[in-house]
């Protein structure tokens, strides 16, 4: 997978490229991330990215020009534009998912006041937002993006467990994790994890799993995949699950 990342700050996403784990990903070139500045793509002399609105308010508005010209010079058959801005489609492990397996993405970073409707209009297949609350620019969501997108491209994860046990993976949230020493200012792992028998860690991980999404993300257990068992366990928790009852 490639990923061309347009912005008027990249040096913002530069440093957190190189950390762990995208950083060997891109050695390894399971991933490539090119960084490309909108400012070499105004031709002209002063390099001008924004403008004041028309009809008039506060701050300064990406004009057009760049911005489809970066896109019309990067895109390629089967490519996905996306903008970042508040107004998107709120970022999930389903939209991940489902970009996983494109080819090459164009991410556009938002700045200031907004970006020309006539981008999102005529250059944009998707536009995407990290949460509902805004921020400075689009680049901190590029990286929050690129970090996630990563961990479902195959060869970037070493072991493939740790892809599917993450929180979300089946939407459920992950199992609680323990790590030496076993007991910690008398507080002990609990007793399966040390006793080496895989059915029953793996039973009781499950259940964790069931527990926490029951308790602290009950939305997200309309669309998990359970398994009898799991709906039993489920009821004897209270949960009313619709199959069921
Ligand atoms: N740009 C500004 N706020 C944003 C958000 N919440 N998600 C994506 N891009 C943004």
């Amino acid at each position: 997978m490639e990923i061309d990342i347009v912005s008027i700050f990249p040096e913002i996403i530069t440093g957190f490229l190189g950390h762990s784990l995208l950083g060997k990903a891109i050695d390894k070139k399971a991933l490539g991330v090119n960084l490309r500045n909108l400012r070499d793509y105004t031709g002209g002399r002063h390099r001008v990215v924004d403008d004041v609105p028309f009809g008039g308010g506060p701050g300064m508005v990406l004009k057009p020009g760049p911005l489809m010209k970066a896109v019309d010079s990067l895109k390629r058959d089967g490519s996905l534009v996306i903008l970042l801005t508040p107004q998107g489609t709120l970022l999930s492990q389903d939209v991940l998912k489902r970009h996983s397996s494109k080819e090459h993405i164009i991410m556009l970073c938002g700045r200031y006041e907004g970006v020309d409707e006539r981008v999102a209009e005529t250059r944009v297949d998707e536009e995407i937002s990290i949460g509902d609350y805004v921020l400075s620019g689009g680049e901190v969501a590029a990286c929050v993006y690129i970090d996630s997108l990563a961990r479902l491209i195959p060869g970037v994860v070493g072991d493939g467990e740790s892809v599917t046990g993450d929180s979300f993976y089946g939407s459920l949230l992950k199992h609680p994790q323990y790590t030496r020493p076993a007991d910690y200012e008398g507080l002990a792992v609990p007793a399966v994890l040390l006793s080496g028998n895989h059915a029953d860690i793996a039973r009781w991980r499950r259940e964790r799993s069931l527990e926490r999404t029951f308790r602290k993300r009950p939305d997200l257990l309309e669309k998990a995949e359970l398994s009898r068992e799991d709906r039993s366990f489920l009821q004897t928790l209270g949960h009313r699950s619709k199959e069921v009852n």
